[in-house]
C-alpha cells in the first residue's frame, strides 16, 4: 500500500474509493451553511456531509426526524454555493426514503437537482434495499449509513454503542457487504465497537468512514459544531474537541455587550 499522498483539485466518488486503496484516510465534516462550508472546504476537507443533524445542530430539535425534505435542500445549496474542491453528500431525511423506492427516487432527484449535491445517503441496509438500487439507476450516487441510525432512535431507545452483541453484528456485516454489493461508494458506520468497523473495512473495497467507530477504518466524520466545541453539552466519548468555541464566543458577545452599553462601540474611528 503506498502512503504517498495523490493531490486532488476536486474530489469525486472516485477519489474516496482511489483514497481507500492508496491506503489515504478520508476527512469529512458536516455543514449547513455557506460560511461555514466555505471555510471547512478551504481547509482542504475531503468530503463535507450536509447531515440531518442540522436538525438539531441548526433547528434545536430533540432528533433528526423532523427535519424536512425542503429545509435539506435549503441547507445543501447553501453549502454547494460555497465550495471548490470537496465531495458534498446530502442525507435524505427520515419519512422520504423508507418502504417506498419510487418516493426514494424521487426526493434523491430534488436534492441533486435543487440543491446542486454530488451524492446522498441512506440510512439502513437490507431493509431500504429496492431504494437504494432505484436511486442508483438513475445515476446518483449513495453513501450507506449503518449501526448507530439517528433516524431510528425511537426504535433504539438510546444513542448508545450498537452491534455489541453477536446477531446485530452479524447483520451489520451483511448489510454492509449488501450495500457495497447494490453499488454504495461508501458507508458511514456509526457508534459500534472499533474492531467489529475495522473487520468490516477490511472486508469492503468501499471507504468506510466511522465515526465512534474506532481507528480501523478508511477515514472519520464529525459534526462539525461538535468539534468546534460550540456544543458544549454533547460529550460522547468518540468527540475531539479541537477548539473551546463556546467558551470563546461567549467572552466576545459579553465584550460587545459591554462596549455597546459602556459606549465604548463605536469610537470615532468606526463610524463616518
Ligand atoms: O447527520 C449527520 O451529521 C450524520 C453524521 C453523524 C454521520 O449522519
Amino acid at each position: 500500500m503506498s502512503t504517498a499522498k495523490k493531490e486532488y483539485k476536486r474530489i469525486t466518488v472516485k477519489s474516496l474509493i482511489d483514497m481507500k486503496k492508496n491506503g489515504e484516510k478520508i476527512s469529512m465534516l458536516t455543514a449547513y451553511d455557506y460560511t461555514m462550508a466555505k471555510i471547512v472546504d478551504g481547509a482542504g476537507i475531503d468530503v463535507i456531509l450536509v447531515g440531518d443533524s442540522a436538525s438539531n445542530v441548526m433547528a434545536g430539535h430533540e432528533t433528526t426526524l423532523p427535519i424536512t425534505l425542503d429545509q435539506m435542500i435549503y441547507h445543501a445549496s447553501s453549502v454547494i454555493r460555497a465550495i471548490d474542491r470537496c465531495l458534498v453528500v446530502v442525507d435524505l431525511p427520515f419519512g422520504t426514503y423508507q418502504g417506498n423506492s419510487r418516493q426514494a427516487l424521487d426526493s434523491a432527484i430534488r436534492i441533486m437537482k435543487e440543491s446542486g449535491g454530488h451524492a446522498v445517503k441512506l440510512e439502513g441496509g437490507a431493509e431500504i434495499e429496492q431504494s437504494i438500487s432505484r436511486i442508483l439507476t438513475a445515476g446518483i450516487p449513495v453513501m450507506g449509513h449503518l449501526g448507530l441510525t439517528p433516524q431510528s432512535i425511537y426504535k433504539f431507545g438510546t444513542y448508545t454503542v450498537r452491534a455489541k452483541e453477536e446477531e446485530e453484528a452479524q447483520k451489520l456485516k451483511e448489510d454492509a457487504l449488501l450495500l457495497e454489493q447494490l453499488g454504495c461508494f461508501a458507508l458511514v458506520l456509526e457508534k459500534v465497537p472499533a474492531k467489529l468497523a475495522k473487520e468490516v473495512a477490511e472486508s469492503l473495497s468501499i471507504p468506510v468512514i466511522g465515526i465512534g467507530a474506532g481507528n480501523g477504518v478508511d477515514g472519520q466524520v464529525l459534526v462539525t459544531h461538535d468539534m468546534l466545541g460550540m456544543t458544549h453539552e454533547f460529550n460522547p466519548r468518540f468527540l475531539r474537541r479541537y477548539l473551546d468555541l463556546y467558551k470563546e464566543m461567549t467572552g466576545a458577545f459579553e465584550s460587545y455587550i459591554t462596549d455597546v452599553k459602556s459606549g465604548d462601540f463605536p469610537n470615532d474611528k468606526e463610524q463616518y
